[in-house]
């Protein structure tokens, strides 16, 4: 009788992906945490391959891939066939993913089963959930107990566009500010492993690092944050409309797509292509 057994890949010489205690780590030593988004199996393996320390399949899906005007329209199911399919083209890197719009606020309960269906169905290894009220805090508490990672999300909550009347700076006065930073010792207290801080002044992102011994991820927060995270289609200048002030854009792709489709177009229409190289 032969016995099959199966080799964990850690175990097996493969690289096993990143956890959230090795991410947390990196902070501890004074690293500075890279995280970038990702939707499809594709660009997965190249953000992959580019050794970020997470890959976040944002709820961004929606205004990216989608082309809602907001993530609020975004759905459960859609999360998970996003994820699921970055998971199958990652191997390393921390895979986070987001909670959709009114999937965890309702009760403790759906959220703790709607999470569930994200780690179980996708294979994600943390959630991200928006807002700080005690009520979030008390569901953070709640997936943290029963082994769901959660990463909290302050300062502009996209899922909250209508009530905040569109992508605006938060915490501005000296009120708001320090509102965002009891908030934020809240969820670290609730046992969120790490927090996004979208949308702040530099000076408030660094007071809530300061403030929080878990590591703080900023898009349009400033310098001083734990670690750094961007949209992967704006970083590499696909969404050439896209055009805020925290952006840097680090490729100019539209441009490049559009020039190759052209090119092709170009070739077709005047019999060049396919010539004889590209035939059998
Ligand atoms: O959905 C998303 O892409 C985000 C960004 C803030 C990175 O949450």
């Amino acid at each position: 009788m032969s016995v099959h057994t199966t080799i964990p890949p850690a175990l097996n010489g493969r690289a096993s992906r990143s956890t959230v205690a090795d991410f947390v780590a990196k902070r501890a030593k004074g690293e500075r945490l890279v995280v970038v988004t990702a939707y499809d199996a594709m660009f997965a393996r190249l953000v992959d391959e580019a050794e970020v320390d997470a890959i976040l399949v944002g709820d961004s899906v929606g205004n990216v891939v989608a082309g809602y005007d907001s993530t609020v329209p975004v759905t459960l199911d859609q999360m998970i066939y996003h994820a699921a399919a970055v998971k199958r083209g990652s191997s390393r890197a921390l895979l986070l993913v987001d909670m959709p719009f009114l999937t965890y606020q309702v009760t403790i309960e759906r959220a703790l089963l709607n999470c569930g269906r994200i780690f179980q169905e996708a294979g994600a290894q943390a959630v991200k959930i928006e807002g700080g009220s005690p009520e979030i805090a008390a569901t953070i508490e709640a997936l943290v107990r029963v082994g769901m990672p959660v990463m909290a999300h302050l300062g502009y909550t996209p899922q909250s566009v209508n009530a905040l009347s569109g992508a605006r700076v938060q915490a501005r006065l000296p009120e708001a500010a320090q509102d965002l930073i009891d908030t934020a010792k809240r969820l670290e207290d609730a046992g969120a492993f790490a927090i996004l801080l979208e949308l702040i002044p530099a000076s408030v992102a660094a007071r809530v690092t300061e403030a929080v011994s878990v590591p703080t991820i900023g898009i349009g927060a400033g310098p001083e944050c734990s670690g750094q995270v961007l949209v992967l289609h704006d970083l590499l200048g696909l969404n050439d409309a896209f055009r805020p002030r925290f952006l840097k854009r680090y490729a100019t792709l539209a441009d490049d797509v559009r020039g190759a489709i052209r090119a092709f177009g170009t070739d077709v229409r005047s019999g060049t292509y396919p010539d004889a190289a590209h035939s059998f």
